[in-house]
């Protein structure tokens, strides 16, 4: 018998996850306490879906039996026939513990209970459980119907049994599954700051205007987009929500520093393509403004954000965080980034990576451009990733 799925809140992550559950064969139960969340959520299923039967991906007696899957409810009493059950409410740990704790009286002994949350620990939202061996992360990303990669996190409390049937479970649904410690940022989250923090570092200084560093990241890396694009379009308030998070999970590290410049956008709503208007102007009318396209400059632009994106992901190695091959693939598969960081460090070779980086902290004294230590053993050693 395929298992019932509990998902609960009904928002951007919630709906979409459900409908994963449902594509995959599961009956789910999604509850939220705001009904007109919950009929948002089904208006808007009904329209992927019937995208979807146009599209001849599905067919409409598939699109019914989809629909037909899911139970909209409002009270955590209605998990009580749940396997699982993935919390996708507001990011607050005082409400995510309340939840948590009345949420283990409703349902079953074995039902394991797993948060979605970006920036919380899974130990810190599992503390509330009488049972607390049975709370993991499973950390989808938007859109979670559309994006391959799902971080599954166990906590201290997790029990290895629960780890391995959430592992199985989400790699049933299509899903790319890259297993990660409960550190902040989990894997995505921590190993692309650079990608963005330093880019905003380089405009800082005025060594390029935003379309010029977008353009080199394009030019030179092929990522499909620039910093200042892909911050407008995940929002300049949420991209610096994370980031400021991550800074302090980090007790300061000045490698996570948040910059002022996306601070004032912030501030002055300037949030990017939602609002119309971020590091560029969206509204109608305007035109972008065009990149400088040196070549010399573009290339040190480039050549200065992928060795900080590589720094970091050898930092997630050196401290465990994941495996080397779950680090590349969860950057391919969770942020589409053209190579695995690991990889590209290999075919850039070590020691250039390290000597950029000594480079950057001899001209800066800056703590945020030290080379990590695994970084120059392996150099010391002659040794690659792969
Ligand atoms: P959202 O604001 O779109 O949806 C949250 C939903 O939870 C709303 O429908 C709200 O009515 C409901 N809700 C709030 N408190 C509730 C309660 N006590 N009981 C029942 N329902 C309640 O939020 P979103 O963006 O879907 O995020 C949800 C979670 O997923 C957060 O923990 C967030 O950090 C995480 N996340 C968000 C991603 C994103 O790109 N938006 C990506 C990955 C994770």
């Amino acid at each position: 018998m395929k298992k019932t799925i509990g998902v609960l809140g009904a928002g951007t992550m919630g709906a979409g996850i459900a409908q994963v559950a449902a594509q995959s064969g599961h009956a789910v139960i999604l509850v939220d306490s705001n009904n007109q969340q919950l009929e948002k959520a089904q208006a808007s299923l009904a329209a992927i879906l019937s995208k979807l039967v146009e599209k001849e991906k599905i067919s409409a007696a598939e699109k019914v039996a989809i629909e037909n899957r899911i139970q909209y409810a409002n009270n955590l009493e209605d998990f009580a026939p749940c396997d699982l059950v993935i919390e996708a409410i507001v990011e607050d740990l005082a409400v995510k513990n309340a939840v948590f704790h009345s949420m283990e009286l409703h349902v079953s002994k074995q039902c394991i209970l797993a948060s979605n949350t970006s920036s919380l620990s899974i130990a810190s939202i599992g503390s509330v459980l009488e049972n607390p061996d049975r709370i993991i992360g499973i950390h989808f990303f938007n859109p979670a119907p559309l994006m391959p990669l799902v971080e599954v996190i166990p906590a201290v409390q997790t029990s290895a049994v629960v780890l391995n049937d959430i592992v199985n479970l989400i790699r049933s649904w299509n899903k790319t599954v890259v297993v990660c410690k409960d550190t902040p940022g989990f894997i995505v989250n921590r190993v692309a700051r650079p990608f963005y923090g330093e880019a905003l570092r380089i405009y800082e200084e005025g060594i390029a205007d935003f379309a010029t560093i977008d353009w080199a990241m394009v030019q030179f890396g092929g990522f499909k987009m620039g910093p200042f694009t892909l911050m407008d379009y995940i929002g300049n308030d949420v991209n610096y929500a994370v980031t400021e998070s991550v800074f302090q999970a980090f007790y300061f590290d000045p490698r996570f520093k948040p910059s002022f410049t996306q601070k004032r956008l912030k501030e002055a709503a300037y949030y990017g393509r939602k609002s119309g208007r971020g590091f560029y102007d969206y509204s109608a009318g305007s035109s972008m403004p065009q990149p400088t396209m040196d070549e010399k400059i573009g290339r040190q632009i480039f050549d200065r954000v992928i060795s900080m994106l590589i720094n970091e992901a050898v930092d997630a190695v050196f401290m465990q965080v994941a495996s080397i091959q779950d680090i590349d693939v969860a950057m391919t598969k969770g942020v589409n980034y053209p190579k695995g960081l690991l990889a590209w460090a290999d075919e850039i070779g070590l020691e250039e990576v390290l000597l950029r980086l000594e480079d950057l902290q001899l001209i800066y004294g800056e703590d945020r451009y030290r080379p990590n230590p695994l970084l120059r053993k392996m150099v010391r050693e002659n040794q690659t990733f792969y």
